[in-house]
């Protein structure tokens, strides 16, 4: 099924100048950018994109993470996009990331780790919704 999914590359690939690399990697796989734009994200959109993980341990460090300088965001299209782009992406952690995905190339940790993307259909719509609207 095609499907968008909604992606961001993170402060830390940015300040590195990874923008260019990330963004062939997805074109690469056959991924359509359909919406894009840069910004530096508040802490309240931070808390609204990550609001499953408010009360985790780690939020505010993930909070003055994120914070920290500007991302780009951008929906993806494709066949079956929000799985791919997850696999394409790599594990959280880069240690147990695939060799060849974009943050076993690109992050520096399991924090700081290049990109992010959507992981239902559910949260696709919601995250497009919080960085495009409707
Ligand atoms: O981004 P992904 O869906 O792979 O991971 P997550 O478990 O949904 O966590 C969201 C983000 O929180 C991660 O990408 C990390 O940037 C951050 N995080 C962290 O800083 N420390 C952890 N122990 C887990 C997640
Ligand atoms: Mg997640």
């Amino acid at each position: 099924m095609i499907e968008e999914t909604l992606v961001l590359i993170k402060p830390d690939a940015v300040r590195k100048k990874h923008i260019g690399d990330i963004i062939k990697i997805y074109e690469t796989n056959d991924l359509e950018i359909t919406a894009m734009r840069m910004l530096t994200m508040t802490k309240e959109l931070a808390a609204k994109h990550y609001v499953e993980h408010l009360d985790c341990p780690y939020y505010s460090d993930l909070e003055g993470f994120m914070t920290s300088g500007p991302i780009v965001a951008m929906i993806l299209k494709g066949e079956d996009a929000i799985k791919r782009v997850r696999e394409i992406n790599g594990k959280t952690n880069p240690k147990d990331a695939a060799e060849g995905t974009i943050r076993k190339l690109y992050a520096e940790n399991g924090s700081r780790n290049a990109v992010h993307a959507s992981d239902s259909p559910e949260n696709a719509k919601r995250e497009i919704n919080i960085f495009f609207g409707e």
